[in-house]
């Protein structure tokens, strides 16, 4: 149930950088974690799971980065039972207004007996000692029994109360695996219900993932057993199948408020460009059909449907373009545009920029605006996001010359000059399969970094002929993963912008894999983290 004043607000706690940034490619340096973290708090969040600070310096960093500087919601960090994460947790987030230390252990025999190799009184002994240590340091402490869903429910309810009588404030029912089905599942938490009366006293939540298509479901059956907080993520992004879609949990409830009498305290304006910042700085692609925030949600292919929507919007549609922040914008701009202009429409969008930044996105809107008759609101945010990424570069694309024929005449050539991390020109030439092979070689060969291409995406920012390219790369190095993202009007400049970025960032991560002591060193992979 809710502790809080109104019975019928459901909590939303956001795991899109911790759970979602688990999803396989994504590396989130600190700065774009900063970045979506602020939006976050803009889209109303209640909750903020910022990162597990125990498994990398820089997820430590990035956390105590968000606990200092974002304001509103709750910064939560998670932690395994053991000591040495849960100070890290509380250490990373001490410095919230806000802070909570979430902390779990499984309770399903298939993870105690196989993963964990104890037994079921070890855990419950460390469920109370983990909590009880956290509860030292902070008021608000969150316990989740993972797999839950597929433990024994009188015993998961045994350590739910044993955290409960512990301190913990919250206690969330993850369904780990996406195993659970919507009547099950409430029906498991009706059981701790009536098995943990003190249940009533906490926040009860709920996490799900989607391995079988259910997450959202599974949620919504949760909160109408009872739960208070549902545990999502932006875009639906996270492990494996990913988690409940947030956009999806918040407009559901927002949608069919009359009927499910929940409701929540997220500005709804902005999901659309939470959803696209999330997808660009992940580099996961939001797909067209996605309810929602795919591009396709709004649109009406039929000319039934469009017949009924040109005479009365809700025949064909139950919500709201402009409710979710879609087409809410109009700015357009072109080439004559001034630079107060462009201030005012990036004001309009959130940024708020002047002095040598401002003269900077001027430059590259008039670059844009030469190559493309009209600059709407979703190039500027592309390009925005685009330069913010150039300041947090390890390395830099000065320029490229590629030629590029058919294979048959002349194997196509690119050289490239990189500026390095110390402002030196680095210059690499490499004749390659196709123009982007040839560019992405030779900036390995400019850089001497042995990095090797796992995906390589080109979407269109808006439709339209002249529309700015948006590609994204992820790429390895020494085992270590990198993404990047790039914004051009030409594909083989945006592919070239993602690839030296993706590079910086592999690079800089194995860096602060290497500083870490290997003796005490705990990678995700180390943790396994759920
Ligand atoms: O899926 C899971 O069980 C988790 C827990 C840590 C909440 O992510
Ligand atoms: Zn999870």
């Amino acid at each position: 149930m809710s502790t809080s004043d109104d019975p019928n607000k459901v909590l939303i706690f956001d795991t899109t950088l911790r759970d979602g940034e688990q999803s396989p490619g994504i590396s989130l340096n600190t700065q774009e974690k900063l970045e979506i973290a602020a939006q976050l708090a803009k889209l109303g969040v209640d909750v903020i799971e910022a990162g597990f600070p125990i498994t990398s310096p820089g997820d430590f960093d990035a956390v105590q980065a968000i606990s200092r500087t974002v304001d509103g919601p709750v910064i939560t960090a998670l932690a395994r039972t053991h000591v040495g994460d849960i100070d890290a947790a509380y250490n990373a987030v001490k410095d919230a207004a806000r802070p909570r230390i979430h902390t779990f252990v499984s309770t399903s025999d298939i993870h105690i007996i196989h993963q964990l190799q104890t037994t079921r009184e070890d855990v419950k002994g460390q469920a109370r000692a983990a909590v009880a240590h956290a509860k030292q340091y902070v008021d608000d402490v969150e316990f989740s029994p993972m797999d839950a869903t597929r433990a024994e429910l009188e015993y998961t309810a045994e350590v739910c109360q044993i955290a409960i009588d512990e301190g913990a404030t919250t206690i969330n029912i993850p369904d780990t695996v996406g195993y659970a089905v919507p009547h099950e599942y409430a029906e498991f938490l009706r059981g701790l219900y009536a098995l943990v009366p003190d249940l009533h006293d906490v926040v009860l939540s709920v996490h799900c993932h989607d391995d079988l298509g259910l997450a959202v479901a599974n949620s919504l059956a949760g909160l109408l057993a009872g739960a208070r907080q549902v545990e999502c993520a932006i875009n639906g992004i996270g492990e494996r199948a990913g988690n409940a879609s947030l956009e999806e949990i918040v407009m559901l409830l927002h949608t069919r408020q009359a009927e499910l009498g929940m409701h929540t305290g997220a500005v709804t304006r902005e999901i659309a460009r939470t959803s696209r910042m999330v997808s660009r700085l992940t580099g996961y692609p939001v797909q067209p059909n996605k309810a929602i925030v795919g591009r396709n949600a709004f649109a009406h292919e039929s000319g039934i449907h469009q017949d009924g929507v040109l005479k009365e919007r809700t025949t064909y549609e139950i919500m709201d373009a402009t409710t979710v922040g879609l087409e809410a914008n109009s700015i357009v701009l072109g080439k004559h545009s001034g630079r107060h202009a462009l201030q005012q429409a990036l004001a309009e969008l959130g940024f708020e920029l002047s002095g040598q930044a401002l003269v900077t996105a001027f430059r590259r809107f008039k670059e844009i605006a030469d190559k493309k008759k009209q600059v709407t609101a979703m190039d500027l945010e592309a390009l925005l996001t685009d330069e913010l990424r150039q300041e947090i570069a390890g390395y830099d694309l000065e320029w490229f010359d590629v030629e590029a024929s058919s294979r048959s005449r002349r194997p196509p050539h690119a050289t490239v000059c990189v500026r390095g991390p110390e402002g030196e020109e680095l210059l690499g030439s490499f004749t390659g399969d196709g123009p982007v092979d040839a560019i992405f070689h030779a900036i390995n060969a400019a850089t001497s970094v042995d990095a090797r291409l796992k995906e390589f995406r080109v979407d269109a920012v808006t439709g339209g002929q002249d529309a700015l390219g948006e590609t994204s790369v992820v790429l390895e190095v020494g085992g270590v993963t990198g993404s990047g993202q790039g914004v051009s009007t030409d594909i083989l400049e945006a592919g070239a912008r993602a690839y030296v970025r993706a590079l910086s960032n592999a690079v800089r991560r194995q860096g602060v894999l290497a500083e870490t002591d290997p003796a005490t060193a705990v990678t995700p992979e180390v943790v396994g983290t759920p």
